[in-house]
């Protein structure tokens, strides 16, 4: 009997999360998942061939925390352009554990602190551009570029190349927006191609000439690799540098945006946080918490059982974070924001080995941006006939938000 077949009928769905329309026109992702949520902690869907959707917190951490029964290979359901394993995201331990360690001195608390610095200026630039003139498409002005910059500063690469990498990595993922499919196949290609190209130029470059920048440290460390210690060849080194410019783009977009959204609603909560930014930090987790952004893939490697139902060796799961961090068994009023909310443990950036390398990181560039924000454009708020646009797939996000303030004098 196959998967399908053994599973009660009560929980067999074809929900699909790659669905366009579970973000466009109207983002109803989070309703769908919530219904999916009330039919128990897991429930099998038949769309890409047939997967498990885990919804439950308790579940979700579960598995996430036991790398040994449920492997991170393959993490997507669907691979938009074939770039093998994204390292050290596709990767378990005990190899997944040396690859990490290599990136761990990328995200020091030092060099975070410098960043943080460089963040507030580029924060404030974008804004600069915008802030005089009443009115900005949020996600194009601000929310897209900022974590391209944010990557580069990372790597430390040339901030002007940030255009080209917003432009590409939108064209890996979306492909070419009204195009055909040959013709957006065609598009992701030469945009992987433009990333690829770029990659291997640095990664020759600092090679030949290593400086004091993070990139070549990267480059010149050795790590401890089941065929030995050895330094980290090129196409390694080009699956962590992607995974390190995709993980941090669409998440953070998708994050600033929902702050806008979320607190342009709920006019008494952004009004404190104005009357005292040291609430800020409470407040970006709970943003975080309302709208995680990523929907981890997991594939059993054993016969399991969880939440009541048989996993059978080698299935594929999903795991809707955003459903976990609604969990009424773990949050109090959980559809409802609350900035003071504590404690606030979701799960947003994951759990357990594969926890978000960029987590602090991602969490500065919200805190500053929303400081920035709020001391520049504190009364931003939606435009009604133009509401904003969301996306969805495994890492859900905002495609465009039109937003009007009080012009900066
Ligand atoms: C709001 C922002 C972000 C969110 C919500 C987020 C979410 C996540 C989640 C849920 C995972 C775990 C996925 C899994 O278990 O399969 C993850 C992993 C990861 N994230 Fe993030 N992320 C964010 C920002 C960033 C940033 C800014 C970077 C780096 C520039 C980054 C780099 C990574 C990396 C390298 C991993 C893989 C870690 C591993 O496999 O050990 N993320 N992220």
């Amino acid at each position: 009997m196959t998967t399908v077949e053994k599973v009660p009928a009560e929980l067999l769905v074809d929900f699909d999360v790659y669905d366009a329309a579970l973000a466009h026109p109207v983002d109803t992702m989070q309703e769908k998942i919530a219904e999916l949520a009330a039919k128990g902690p897991i429930v099998y869907s038949t769309a890409h061939g047939g997967h498990w959707i885990v919804t439950h917190y308790q579940e979700i951490y579960d598995i996430l925390t036991d790398a040994e029964t449920f492997s991170s290979y393959p993490n997507n359901l669907v691979t938009p352009a074939d770039f093998g394993r994204f390292i050290p995201l596709e990767l378990d331990p005990p190899d997944h554990t040396s690859y990490r360690h290599a990136l761990q001195p990328l995200f020091s608390p030092q060099r975070m602190k410098k960043l943080a610095d460089d963040i507030r200026v580029q924060v404030n630039e974008l804004i600069d551009a915008f802030a005089p003139k009443g009115e900005a498409e949020f996600v194009s002005a601000f929310a897209h570029e900022l974590p391209a910059r944010v990557f580069l500063s990372l790597m430390d690469w040339p901030l002007s190349d940030a255009p080209m990498f917003t432009e590409v990595t939108d064209t890996i993922l979306f492909g070419k927006p009204g195009g055909t499919k040959e013709e957006s196949d065609q598009a992701m290609m030469m945009a992987a191609m433009t990333v690829a190209g770029y990659f291997n130029n640095v990664i020759a470059e600092r090679r030949a000439n290593p400086g004091e920048d993070a990139t070549s440290a990267l480059i010149h460390t050795e790590v401890e690799l089941s065929d030995g210690t050895r330094l980290l060849n090129d196409e390694e080194l080009f699956r962590m540098f992607f995974l390190l410019l995709m993980g941090g783009l669409h998440t953070v977009q998708g994050s600033l945006a929902w702050m806008i959204a979320h607190l342009s609603k709920n006019p008494e909560q952004r009004a404190a946080l104005i009357a005292d930014p040291e609430l800020t930090p409470k407040a970006v987790e709970e943003i975080l918490r309302i709208e995680a952004a990523v929907i981890p893939g997991r594939r059993a490697t054993r016969d399991v059982e969880i939440g009541g139902v048989r996993i059978a060796k080698d299935d594929q799961l999903i795991l809707t974070l955003c459903s976990a961090n609604r969990d009424a068994e773990q949050f109090t009023d959980p559809g409802v924001l609350d900035i003071n909310r504590s404690p606030n443990r979701h799960l947003s950036f994951g759990a357990g080995v594969h926890r978000c390398l960029g987590s602090h990181l991602g969490r500065i560039e919200l805190k500053i941006a929303l400081e920035e924000l709020h001391r520049r454009i504190p009364d931003y708020a939606l435009v009604d006939r133009d509401p904003p646009v969301f996306h969805s797939t495994q890492v859900r996000g905002c495609a465009r938000m039109p937003i009007t303030f009080t012009p900066e004098k």
